[in-house]
């Protein structure tokens, strides 16, 4: 039986046990994109956990929805996220950078441009977010023109290029969580009559162009993909039928080779186990809110190959260690996972609860 604690390599990435760093948008880099100060020594610090998958990255300008996330399409992004991807390999990491471009899930008040929002339709999310005036109804977006899809591939291409060019051992396309490539998976948010739009194989598209993208630039070995089939996050509802999409995604991934498939696993097992058989290489599984008990489950009978760690990993650098140990964990506070400053202790609600990404 594989344990946690067997090694596995993931792409041109050695790792001595089983557990990640899963992707958390902490909204401390600086107003134009950079890496705020804090951010080397926060990844350095989370080190152990092996694959440190960072917080959203947008690829462009369109692609940022919150206060203050870090990008990486210009050269102050590059030369800013050279020396965290320097403290986490001096740590004994390795890192991949999650490019997050999120679609509708953003506000004119929350970018330096303040332009309307693109999406694949016109089509609010029907949410309040949190923004730089408090919360505020998402706008209803703009759809992008196919012109624009392609740009936008080639700006995922870009940034991947920009990402390995600062370091990064690689990068991880978000197609999760209600975001702009999980927004085309979705019906109630893609009503497109294009080749973007309608059957699976259309919705599916544009995730397949961009992943095609990072692998021609960077390689299949440097890139990862995530996933969160049927997750009604930002106001998507892939409705009956999703989970052929993914088949269809996973499919039509398997041949492009990319280092891994990050699974955000809402509960369909028979899908888990169907991507399972699909995919060839290292199948990423997260199952959101998880007991502590149940963290090996997945990898012990073989449904996953990784188990990555989320919240746990904000108040408890040292996550690897106290299960390795047994050690109890810190609690974490809620209120300072979104906020920007260093703190992760204290207990309430959180301030910014649209920003799970
Ligand atoms: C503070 C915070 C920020 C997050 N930001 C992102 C993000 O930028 N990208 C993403 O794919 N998921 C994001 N997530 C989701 C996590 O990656 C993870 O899937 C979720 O927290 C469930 O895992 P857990 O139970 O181990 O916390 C975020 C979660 C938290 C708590």
């Amino acid at each position: 039986m594989t344990t946690l604690w067997d090694p596995i390599t993931v792409g041109n990435v050695h790792l001595n046990h089983r557990l990640a760093m899963a992707p958390m948008t902490r909204s401390r880099a600086q107003a134009d994109g950079t890496p705020g100060e804090l951010t080397a020594e926060y990844y350095a610090q989370r080190a152990s956990l092996g694959l440190i998958i960072t917080e959203g990255v947008q690829p462009s300008d369109d692609g940022q929805g919150y206060i203050n996330t870090p990008g990486i399409y210009t050269d102050a992004h590059v030369a800013g996220w050279q020396p965290v991807t320097d403290a986490i390999h001096s740590a004994g990491g390795a890192v991949f950078l999650q490019l997050m471009h999120v679609g509708r899930m953003s506000h004119p008040d929350n970018t330096p441009h303040h332009r309307t929002p693109v999406a694949p339709s016109a089509i609010a999310p029907g949410l309040a977010m949190f923004t730089a005036k408090g919360m505020q109804d998402a706008p209803t977006p703009r759809a992008l023109t196919v012109t624009e899809i392609q740009s936008t591939v080639q700006d995922f291409r870009t940034a991947a290029a920009a990402a390995i060019r600062a370091g990064a051992d690689g990068v991880e396309i978000h197609a999760a969580n209600g975001y702009l490539l999980h927004q085309f998976f979705a019906p109630n948010a893609n009503e497109r009559t294009d080749e973007y739009g309608g059957s699976v194989e259309n919705r599916a598209r544009f995730a397949l162009e961009v992943a095609a993208a990072v692998v021609e630039e960077i390689g299949a070995e440097r890139t990862g993909i995530r996933i969160s089939p049927a997750a009604k996050i930002g106001g998507l509802n892939e409705g009956p039928g999703s989970a052929d999409l993914y088949r269809h995604l996973v499919r039509e991934l398997a041949p492009l080779n990319l280092a891994y498939v990050h699974l955000m696993h809402s509960g369909d097992e028979e899908l888990l186990r169907d991507i399972r058989r699909i995919w060839p290489n290292a199948l990423l599984v997260l199952r959101p809110g998880r007991a502590r008990a149940d963290l090996a489950k997945d990898v012990e009978a073989g449904l996953a190959d990784i188990a990555p760690i989320g919240s746990w990993a904000l108040a408890n650098p040292d996550v690897v260690e106290r299960l390795r140990t047994g050690a109890d964990f810190n609690e974490g506070d809620r209120t300072t996972f979104y906020g920007g400053g260093a703190a992760v202790n204290p207990d309430s609600p959180p301030v910014h609860p649209a920003a799970v990404g």
